[in-house]
């Protein structure tokens, strides 16, 4: 076992299930999940935190779009990314939603103790607000007239609101700044934050009365918690904090926020001061990384349909597999710096560096100790300067790892890694074990050219293990190592191994086809896009006319055609306590006994109007469907109200 280093509090920003993650959201937590797994291998005690940020007009806009609530809303998008960490096997301990009670509760005590302080007034918030982003700005932060974190239109607007004395704290954040300059990291974001907070910090608009899905503000019911402060506090009241403070005790102050640098501002600045008013230690440290860009831009969902790079994760998974998504995304990035995705580049790494490099050095290594040895992994007992250098490399990468670690360096961490590997494939070509293999008095340096490849390839199985953990098995499975009990210490040994038996299996990582795969993808990519044509429809409505509509479930009783007219079916229909005559002009679509006992859905207060004599008091609803019409039935009971 590793010595115990203590705790290691990590955290992600909790995500927006305004929609689907697409795979620069999967950048930050697979990071974070790396880190993690790394942390607890070198004998860290490990809280890794990750959750979703629910609340807000945005979801709510979207949820009535889609005529759910926005609780049914956020839960159906919540348990997509539930099931993308677990196909991703993100290792996090604790999941949180703004939408828990426990966060709901804890969140109210947070309110209410700045409040006791006196760090909460009631004010007017007049501002330019961006609805996508839910942030108000001023007239000097917009870009080019918008939103200078999404590029989107703002608009005017004015409300009462609560506000958080966040002025009272600048002199304060300033100092925290200079005593710690490992506060904020990359140097650049550090210094765009310092020269914000010299600006001159705002109060902060901490409320909002204009929608209703959030957390009510505990003072006044009319208003609900603006969504920064419903956020930010997720990374402690999932720690239990003003309720239960036993893992808050233990894991509080965190040790890295890992956030996108569009939130940096969140995090440096206005997450410290709340912390500062509820008299809390403040994050060790808030990481902020870059963009991954597609196309000039930030990747984002809207992108998605415009081809010819697909950018959903699950897609890349199903065709490349976890650890090739997880490599491509901590080998190919410079921590801190915006990077372009294209599946171009992401093929030719999968091949150069997992199908070339790590996969054919298991296969070579394999398949010659099973020619070689029958399978055995054989002893070594000569001894010469490659052999000697292999190994000084081999054991001296964990080291190397973990420094580049410490610096959130994954693609170094990785590059020290690859290093081994390289050094090993060119040891094969340098030691020529096929011509050793000829001659049986140099069968002892044959043994030693086997043994010395696969201890480099237990070491390179522990290493590899905080980032790509199955490909790490599956190493071992091939040598016929343990599976199990992966010590990191045991990277810097050479001599661990008393012959295994070995057993060749599949490719770790096959050989793309690059232009086959390009093609197929692109496909992929338009197809979305031709799935997504907007519909013809009729003139757009305003709301206010479809909430004139008094939807109602009815039971059809009877149905028989018209006498006078062969198009119009008459219907008795019961509503409740009320039995209508409906007809809709609908013979060539339905036949009329098919119709009888359907639950259906009626406009009850149109207006009553006389068809060839009868007379017709509402009107029962059919869809467009393709060239034909679907009735719109429901498993209610009748009477119900449905708008
Ligand atoms: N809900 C807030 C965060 C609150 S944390 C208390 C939020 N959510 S988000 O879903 O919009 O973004 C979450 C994270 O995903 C951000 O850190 C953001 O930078 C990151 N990314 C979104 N698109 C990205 C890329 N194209 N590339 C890299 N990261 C990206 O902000």
């Amino acid at each position: 076992m590793a010595e115990f280093k203590g705790k290691y509090y990590i955290s992600t920003p909790i995500y927006y299930p305004s929609s689907n993650l697409h795979v620069g959201h999967t950048y930050c937590t697979v990071m974070a999940d790396a880190m993690a797994r790394f942390k607890r291998a070198t004998g860290y005690d490990v809280m890794f935190l990750t959750g979703t940020d629910e609340h807000g007009q945005k979801i709510q806009t979207i949820a009535n779009e889609k005529g759910v609530t926005p609780q049914a809303y956020v839960d159906e998008i919540v348990g997509g990314i539930k099931e993308l960490w677990k196909t991703m096997e993100i290792s996090y301990d604790d999941f949180i939603r703004t939408t828990e009670d426990r966060h709901v509760k804890r969140v109210q005590n947070i309110f209410m103790k700045m409040y006791e302080k006196g760090d909460i007034y009631k004010g007017e918030y007049e501002g330019l607000y961006c609805t996508p982003c839910e942030s108000f700005w001023t007239e000097s932060q917009l870009v080019d007239g918008c939103c200078p974190d999404c590029g989107r239109k703002v608009v005017a607007a004015k409300e009462e609101a609560y506000f958080f004395k966040l002025s009272k704290y600048q002199d304060k954040l300033l100092k925290h700044f200079e005593d710690h300059p490992e506060f904020l990291q990359p140097e650049a974001r550090k210094n765009e934050m310092i020269s914000f907070i010299n600006q001159g910090l705002d109060d902060l608009c901490i409320s909002r009365s204009t929608f209703d899905w959030g957390i009510p503000v505990p003072i006044d019911e009319k208003h609900v918690i603006y969504v920064w402060l419903d956020a930010l506090t997720n990374y402690i009241t999932a720690l239990g904090y003003s309720e239960d403070d036993e893992l808050y005790q233990k894991y509080w102050p965190v040790n890295v926020h890992l956030v996108g640098k569009e939130i940096v501002r969140f995090h440096s600045i206005i997450w410290p001061a709340i912390l500062m008013s509820i008299d809390e230690p403040l994050p060790k440290q808030v990481l902020g990384h870059g963009w991954l860009l597609l196309g000039g831009g930030k990747i984002s969902k809207s992108k998605a349909s415009k081809g010819p790079d697909v950018i959903d994760p699950v897609v890349l998974i199903e065709r490349y597999g976890v650890d090739a998504l997880k490599y491509f995304l901590l080998r190919e990035y410079t921590f801190g710096q915006d990077g372009h995705f294209n599946n171009e580049v992401m093929l030719k790494r999968l091949n150069f560096d997992l199908a070339n490099d790590l996969g054919n050095l298991v296969s070579r290594t394999v398949s010659m100790i099973e020619k070689y040895n029958d399978g055995v992994i054989p002893d070594a007992t000569t001894h010469d300067e490659i052999d000697e250098d292999l190994k000084n490399i081999a054991t001296g990468a964990a080291d190397k790892v973990e420094a580049e670690m410490d610096k959130f360096a994954f693609n170094m961490a990785l590059e020290e890694i690859w290093v081994v590997i390289r050094r090993a494939n060119k040891y094969i070509d340098e030691k020529t074990p096929w011509i050793l293999a000829k001659d049986e008095a140099r069968k002892p340096e044959l043994d030693t050219c086997l043994h010395n490849l696969a201890e480099t390839l237990r070491i390179v199985s522990i290493l590899i293990n905080p980032f790509m953990h199955t490909t790490a098995s599956k190493i071992r499975k091939q040598m016929g190592i343990a599976l199990y009990d992966i010590v990191w210490e045991d990277a810097m040994e050479f001599e661990m191994l008393y012959q295994e038996k070995v057993k060749k299996g599949d490719a770790i990582f096959p050989r793309l086809d690059i232009e086959k795969e390009l093609e197929e993808l692109s496909q992929l990519a338009s197809k979305g896009k031709e799935e997504n044509i907007p519909l013809q429809l009729k003139d757009e409505i305003e709301y206010d006319d479809f909430d004139k509509l008094d939807l109602r479930v009815g039971k059809i009783l009877s149905c028989e055609k018209h006498p006078k007219a062969d198009k119009l079916l008459v219907f008795q229909v019961k509503m409740g306590t009320e039995t209508r005559q409906i007809i809709s002009g609908v013979a060539n679509d339905f036949k009329a006994e098919d119709l009888v006992g359907k639950n259906v859905v009626v406009v009850a207060n149109l207006k009553p109007r006389m068809l060839r004599g009868m007379e017709s008091k509402g009107m029962i609803l059919y869809a467009e469907n393709g060239e034909k019409l679907a009735l719109l039935t429901t498993e209610a009971e009748d009477g119900n109200s449905v708008n």
